[in-house]
């Protein structure tokens, strides 16, 4: 789950280039949209708007394999976040119970569908619907914005994961991500160097993901950064190294077996 109690901090914008770069690293991976303005879905594919998704299922009106939405990458599907208003405005009120049943039972779906990966972007915030797919999810990823007083907010996140985790195992934090750093800027640098003095270091990304006008301009296209040009830009790159951090933290790394390698030449 990619989460974070502030909007605009780049949440989106994490989802869809990690999950790009996962799906290259060959893992089946599944990018769920459920934040309510449909950011993913919008941005990459205009089919997203008729499709049933994520609000849908919570909304117990459609079933997990009939919201997904393959793409020209095989390893890469997407699940659009559906209707909203039915969800939130409907005549019947879906209680949290259910809530969770539901979003349990999409996770069941989707490794029972082969899916090594479920990447969930999410709406800013970390009560109601966040809060179940945090109880539900396996690991937390939380995208900061490189800016002054950005930790401010953060221990609200901390504090919901200490509750959950009172009583689970899950979710793993993996780490916080500082997003639209530039590193040019002294405020971006000293904030870098506040977040890795407040916490372990190993809850801190090594990668950070610079400010850099590609990902507006994907975005605004609707592409992961890594199809902006032909030769995919260092701001694409990063993610790659990004998924191969992710990779390591959670022993992902099965795929490339050291015995698995192709020489360059016979
Ligand atoms: N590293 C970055 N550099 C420049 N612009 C960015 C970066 N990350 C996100 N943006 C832009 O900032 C805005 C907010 O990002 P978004 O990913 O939508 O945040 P969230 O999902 O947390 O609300 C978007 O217009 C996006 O294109
Ligand atoms: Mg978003």
């Amino acid at each position: 789950m990619v989460a974070s109690q502030k909007g605009g901090v780049g949440k989106t914008t994490v989802a869809i280039n990690l999950a790009y770069s996962l799906a290259r690293r060959g893992w089946r991976t599944l990018l769920v949209d459920s934040d309510p303005q449909g950011s993913v879905g919008l941005s990459l594919t205009e089919k997203a708007r008729d499709c049933s998704g994520f609000f849908d299922i919570l909304s117990g009106t459609a079933v997990g394999d009939t919201a997904l939405l393959s793409t020209r990458l095989p390893e890469l599907s997407l699940m659009a976040s559906g209707d909203p208003d039915k969800f939130y405005l409907g005549s019947v009120a879906v209680q949290r119970e259910l809530i969770s049943a539901r979003i349990q039972s999409l996770f069941a779906d989707t490794k029972e569908a082969g899916f090594d990966v479920c990447l969930i972007d999410t709406q800013a915030g970390v009560y109601g619907v966040n809060g179940e797919l945090l109880r539900a999810s396996g690991h937390v990823l939380i995208p900061e914005q490189a800016e002054p007083l950005a930790l401010r907010s953060l221990p609200q996140m901390l504090r919901m994961l200490a509750s959950i985790k009172a009583d689970s195992d899950t979710p793993q934090l993996i780490g916080v991500l500082l997003t639209m750093v530039r590193p040019e800027d002294p405020d971006g640098l000293s904030l870098l160097e506040e977040v890795r003095e407040a916490f372990p270091r190993e809850l801190v990304m090594k990668t950070t993901i610079p400010r850099d006008d590609d990902y507006l301009k994907a975005s605004q296209i609707g592409v992961p950064v890594g199809l902006l040009y032909r030769n995919p830009p260092l701001s694409a790159l990063i993610f790659d190294q990004l998924a191969a951090e992710i990779e390591k933290k959670l022993n992902l790394e099965t795929r490339h077996g050291e015995t698995e390698f192709t020489r360059l030449m016979d």
